[in-house]
């Protein structure tokens, strides 16, 4: 499974985004679970260290249903707009929530597949820092993450959505860029399965 995870509160270009990428992902026989902040009571990280000590979070609020997905995804996308030049408050919200999944399991998103998305109102507004601060989560906790590589997508899918849905749809630019990016990540998810049979197939 693929979880697609939206850190925009609103249905807006990001979830038209995210949600386009997984249907190629379900077009290629991948099974995909789509979740979003979007109406979502999600706290912050209080760092009471509660998960230190006793391996789950304190708060019993919506991040119970992420913890789930991220536990049995074996690709996760994280799309988020981008705010002041980097990743939106609710994404950084999920990212430090999963302190508590990974006290739980320090191992528990090792060697899955990780792809960022940034949308941007503006054509240079902070997409690629915001990216960066995803891939960054990704390689802190064992996640290997994947861009849609040179000439057209450097370091991941983003988009310039001059603050509209339709701003969205009509950047060919960023759909290029999303197209080059998920056919990576599916190569890497099918080499890394490849990679694990062949493990157990040696042990
Ligand atoms: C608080 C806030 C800060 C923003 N900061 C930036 C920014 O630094 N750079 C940028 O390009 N767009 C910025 N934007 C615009 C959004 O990134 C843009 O409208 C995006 O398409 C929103 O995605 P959504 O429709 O999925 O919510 C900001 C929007 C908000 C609400």
């Amino acid at each position: 499974m693929i979880v697609g995870i939206c850190g925009s509160p609103r249905n807006g270009a990001t979830e038209y985004v995210l949600k386009d990428a997984l249907a190629t992902l379900e077009l290629n026989g991948l099974h995909t679970s789509f979740f979003t902040v979007r109406g979502k009571q999600l706290g912050f990280c209080r760092h009471c260290d509660h998960c230190l000590k006793h391996k789950e979070c304190i708060i019993n609020d919506d991040m119970k249903i992420l913890y789930g997905l991220l536990k049995q995804a074996k690709g996760i996308i994280i799309a988020t707009p981008v705010y002041n030049g980097g990743v939106s408050a609710q994404t950084k919200t999920l990212l430090d929530r999963c302190r508590a999944l990974l006290a739980a399991d320090p191992n528990v998103l090792k060697y899955k597949i990780g792809m960022a998305i940034a949308v941007g109102g503006d054509r240079l507004g902070g997409q690629e820092p915001a990216i960066q601060q995803i891939h960054t989560f990704f390689i802190l906790n064992g996640v290997i993450p994947v861009s849609g590589g040179p000439f057209g997508a450097n370091l991941g899918a983003n988009f310039w959505s001059k603050d509209t849905l339709q701003g969205v749809k009509d950047d060919k630019e960023g759909f290029r860029s999303l197209k080059k990016t998920v056919k990576r990540f599916a190569e890497a998810l099918n080499r890394i399965e490849i990679k694990t049979k062949e493990v157990k197939k040696d042990d």
